[in-house]
């Protein structure tokens, strides 16, 4: 049984799944809070934990760059109050570095991995044919890219230029939905998945993440968009990956 834990900008959600990624409850979720220190969110995967049935292991899928099992990139934690406010060097202090899959796992008594977020989601909804991408449409822009299914190295699209000098995340993120209203934002994902396309020349791309729901454009044939339940489905996938371990409990 795996305690499948999806981290975002806005909420933080788990279920408990059995080896074959069916959910044993109904998921539970909680806003994230802000400020947000690394110790507040292990302690919050805690209580989700405790409201769920017994788990063998633990994943995590974090919205940041993580590797093994440390975090080299935390984008909305280390500001005070979420993405408008301006970088809190006290807690780019902790969190950098930060090594959550060893805390995570000490905290819970149980073996953890941790990945980004967008490679965890990805993993569950990946046919294992070809170029595959996964993009996801949430606070930030997630992104994943499969060869055949094997996940390649993180691609972190989402603080990279990508028109008129505004990167992904500006560009298609929450605040720019916000902002700039469905039809235009819709307009902005038609450009990046051509934008995307040049770029990789993917087989098939998908769409997951909270706003994806909102996607109208007509995006052709090698697009599709996925349930935003992937993120935690994508939690057994992440324990079939080869990966270093130095995730036991202590
Ligand atoms: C982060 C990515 C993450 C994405 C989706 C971005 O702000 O930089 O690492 O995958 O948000 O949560």
């Amino acid at each position: 049984m795996t305690l499948a834990l999806d981290v975002g900008g806005t909420g933080i959600k788990g279920d408990a799944l059995d080896p074959r990624g069916k959910p044993l409850a109904e998921r539970v979720r909680v806003p994230t809070p802000y400020p947000l220190a690394p110790e507040r969110l292990v302690a919050i995967f805690g209580e989700l934990a405790a409201r769920l049935p017994h788990f063998d292991r633990v994943a995590v899928g974090f919205p940041g760059v993580v590797r093994d099992g440390r975090i080299l990139s935390a984008p909305h934690y280390v500001r005070a109050q979420g993405d408008d406010s301006p970088v809190d060097p006290e807690l780019e202090r902790r969190w950098l570095g930060f090594d959550l899959a060893r805390a995570t796992a000490t905290a819970l008594g149980r073996p953890t991995r941790v990945g980004n977020d967008a490679d965890v989601q990805g993993l569950a909804v990946v046919t294992g044919k070809g170029l595959e991408v996964v993009l996801t449409l949430g606070t930030g822009l997630g992104s994943a890219v499969f060869q055949d299914g094997v996940l390649g190295p993180h691609l972190e699209l989402a603080h990279h230029p990508l028109r008129k000098g505004l990167t992904y995340n500006q560009y298609v993120g929450e605040e720019a939905l916000r902002k700039i209203g469905k039809k235009r934002w819709n307009r902005r994902v038609a450009r990046m998945v051509e934008v995307v396309h040049a770029l990789l020349f993917f087989d098939h791309l998908y769409l997951g993440g909270g706003n994806s729901s909102r996607v109208e454009a007509d995006l052709g044939p090698n697009v599709s968009l996925v349930d935003n339940q992937a993120g935690i489905l994508g939690g057994i996938r992440l324990w079939d990956q080869p990966m270093k371990s130095r995730t036991r409990a202590r």
